[in-house]
């Protein structure tokens, strides 16, 4: 039972002269066990009528506002902020008065809503990313946000899986950078200041290995490959400084992630150092009893506290039992302790107890909110096939057809809270307002009518693809072609014989063997967001290049999955881009429909070889990699040049290729331009047998090319002192 309540206290820990840590424990050494138990515990969509005496006791410390378990696929209400002002009024009037922690998952921006973050990956720029945060936390604070619940950072090799939308794509480099850019995008400098967020680095770890691509599913894989390549990112978070980390729905190789003593406690808080929030994913401690590893809650709630497990995502576990636990002596309260600290630390960091800011009232899309988006969306486009359809020409009648003519909300993608569908600038006003009576408009209701217009039309845009609710959480597929009926459309419009230009949104990377057949133009832009339309004119009438890459492997079908760019050399695999390679399959081909990086603007470009300023590093030396690039036609471009390294002899297998950095070059029509990255030793660390961090001495090939299917090599030989070395990060 809980403590009566005893009369309010003094609070000196609300004096923000006083060292941060100093406040924890000045707070800490105050509170009841009890009390303590109430922080760990977070409520969903607290009422203020309902949850009044809990908070009047200091039984909640966190509340969500969420429609529920998979609160990406369904509408709420939204957030009134008059209630967060209300509920934080009655926190204060508790014992300790300590202030309510509200989360909301802001995933691709709030009200002004940006491309799905698989289509922000795809301009591989961190500085856009992070200026789409910004944005993103300016409008949620508004609405009394503390916190959101991203960046996701899974590394997504897994297509199936429906939750590669919400993801930075399957490359741990980029993924990691993007991830440190929205981390600084919706923290800032200072995450107390008005217009920032606290982040929160999802779902630790392991997730997007889930077995058969089946959301929630079993994960079996050894730590090693952990290490080197899915807890790089979270590892970039961290450094980034994120607030809170949330566990993941999967097991790790039998042992559920919301009671991985290993990856929780050992690795992110002991190795890492990270000392911030750990948050169970929504009732994921509950669900350690359905799968099989506790008895009960109480036991759930047992292994969560030990595994680290900081603040209880609505199972109810913590609030029912920890008080209980440790009373009867099961459970340290050291362990309660270490959570509270956790939790009252980000709290303050999050200026939660600072006199609150006077607050704006709206948070609708602005001129300028807009041109971010807009710019995001742009930076999504890529063009995956270019017979010479795009750009669309200055004269000539085009018909724009599909079911997302007149989108707003679909084009919004998953998660989407706050945004509103009725404010996207959907294909067919855009284009209308570009094209005037050039344009004809129709919906694909009536098959016949729309090919009887593509007969008469000089082109024809396709509008194809996925609607959002067939991606996100708990949204996977089994076929990666496209919906049914739709690649009926293309192929009789394509037996006209007239231009067509094939138009994909879509959450995940599909099978388009047929529609790269059959189009003469093809552009993926994913689920562009509120300015999908104005973006998708710019780009079409060929305003802007299109400059976005793929930051997933497209399979040569959904049989082939796995096909990322980290697959290892096996005994008889050398080269990824064989036609028949032994032990693969006899029925196709070996390599993917469209590799990792890839993307064409309305130009072509030539890259030279690469080289090196010097072949042979030693310890704290340094090269550079160069490569030269040409504008060879007749149209400006922005040319992502990247760069790869294999590492040919390792002490275990090592990726065949692995990015490790890239560079923008604008390039006018004929002109010559150089990309030039720094090589350094430590770029080639990796997680040995051991499972700790080390560089070794020999080759290193670099690679640099268009996409990780198009590389030239150039060989680099690492010397460090006399013999190999085992490096520890800073
Ligand atoms: C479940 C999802 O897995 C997670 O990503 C999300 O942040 C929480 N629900 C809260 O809505």
């Amino acid at each position: 039972m809980l403590l009566p309540r005893i009369g309010r206290v003094a609070r000196p820990w609300l004096d923000p002269a006083l060292d941060l840590e100093a406040r924890v424990e000045l707070l800490l050494a105050e509170m009841t066990l009890d009390e303590k138990v109430g922080q760990t515990h977070q409520v969903a969509n607290i009422d203020p009528g309902q949850n009044a005496e809990a908070l009047r006791e200091g039984r909640i410390g966190s509340s969500l506002y969420a429609s529920g378990a998979t609160a990406g696929n369904e509408r709420d209400e939204g957030v009134l902020s008059s209630v967060i002002d209300e509920i934080q009024g009655i926190a204060d009037g508790s014992r300790l008065g300590i202030p309510v922690l509200f989360g909301r998952d802001v995933i691709h921006g709030h009200r002004t809503v940006t491309p799905i973050p698989l289509g922000l990956a795809a301009s591989f720029d961190p500085d856009l990313v992070r200026e789409a945060c910004t944005v993103a936390a300016r409008e949620a604070v508004v609405d009394g946000i503390a916190w959101t619940f991203a960046p996701m950072v899974d590394i997504s090799e897994e297509p199936r899986w429906g939750r590669v939308a919400e993801s930075f794509g399957e490359q741990p480099v980029l993924s990691g950078r993007l991830a440190a850019a929205a981390v600084t995008g919706f923290q800032g400098d200072r995450p107390a200041d008005a217009d920032r967020l606290g982040a929160c680095a999802k779902h630790f770890v392991g997730y997007g290995l889930s077995a058969g691509g089946r959301d929630y599913d079993t994960v079996s894989v050894g730590e090693n490959t952990l290490r080197n390549l899915h807890l790089r990112p979270f590892r970039d978070a961290v450094e980034a400084g994120v607030l809170s980390v949330m566990a993941a729905f999967n097991d790790v190789d039998g042992t559920p992630m919301h009671s991985h003593r290993r990856l929780l406690r050992d690795v992110l808080k002991g190795e890492w150092g990270f000392d911030g929030v750990v948050v169970a994913d929504w009732n994921g401690i509950g669900q350690i009893v359905h799968e099989g590893v506790a008895a009960d809650l109480r036991d759930a709630a047992r292994l969560a506290i030990e595994a680290g497990v900081d603040l209880d995502m609505v199972s109810g576990a913590y609030l029912a039992h920890l008080s209980d636990l440790v009373r009867d002596g099961v459970v340290d309260e050291a362990l309660v302790d270490d959570a509270v600290r956790r939790v009252l630390r980000m709290k303050l960091r999050l200026g939660l107890f600072d006199p609150p800011a006077e607050r704006r009232h709206d948070n609708a899309p602005t001129a300028g909110t807009r041109d971010v988006a807009r710019r995001a969306a742009r930076a999504a486009h890529v063009l995956v096939r270019n017979e010479g359809a795009l750009p669309l020409g200055a004269e000539g009648s085009v018909l724009l057809t599909g079911a997302f003519v007149h989108e707003g909300e679909a084009l919004l993608g998953t998660w989407v809270l706050d945004g509103r569908g009725d404010e996207v600038v959907s294909p067919a006003a855009a284009l209308g307002e570009r094209l005037g009576d050039r344009l004809t408009v129709d919906d694909g209701r009536f098959s016949d009518r729309t090919l009887q217009r593509a007969r008469v039309a000089d082109v024809t845009v396709a509008l194809l693809g996925e609607h959002p609710n067939r991606s996100g959480e708990a949204n996977s597929v089994s076929d990666l072609r496209l919906p049914p009926g739709q690649l009926d459309l293309v192929c009789s419009l394509a037996g006209l014989g007239k231009p067509v230009v094939a138009v994909v949104y879509t959450g995940r990377p599909l099978d388009l063997t047929e529609v790269l057949e059959l189009a003469d133009a093809v552009l993926v832009v994913w689920h562009p967001g509120v300015e999908a339309g104005s973006a998708l004119a710019d780009v079409l009438t060929g305003d802007v290049e299109p400059t976005g890459r793929l930051p997933m492997t497209f399979p040569l079908s959904t049989g082939h999955i796995p096909t990322s760019t980290h697959q290892r050399p096996t005994g008889r695999l050398i080269r990824a881009d064989v036609d028949h390679q032994e032990g693969r399959y006899v029925d196709a081909l070996t390599y993917p429909r469209l590799p990792f990086g890839y993307g064409l603007s309305y130009t072509s470009v030539e890259y030279t070889a690469p080289s090196l300023a010097r072949t042979e590093i030693g310890d704290n030396e340094m090269t550079t990699l160069s490569v030269t690039v040409t504008n060879t036609g007749d149209r400006p471009c922005r040319e992502l040049v990247q760069a790869y390294f294999r590492d040919p002899v390792a002490q275990v297998t090592r990726p065949l290729v692995e990015l490790f950095d890239w560079a923008a070059v604008d390039l006018e029509p004929g002109a010559t331009g150089e990309a030039t990255f720094e090589v350094a030793p430590s770029l080639f660390a990796y997680t040995g047998p051991d499972l700790t961090e080390r560089i070794d001495s020999g080759e290193i090939v670099l690679l640099t090319g268009p996409d990780a299917a198009t590389l030239q090599p150039v060989s680099l030989t690492v010397t460090l002192g006399a013999t190999d070395r085992a490096e520890a990060r800073p």
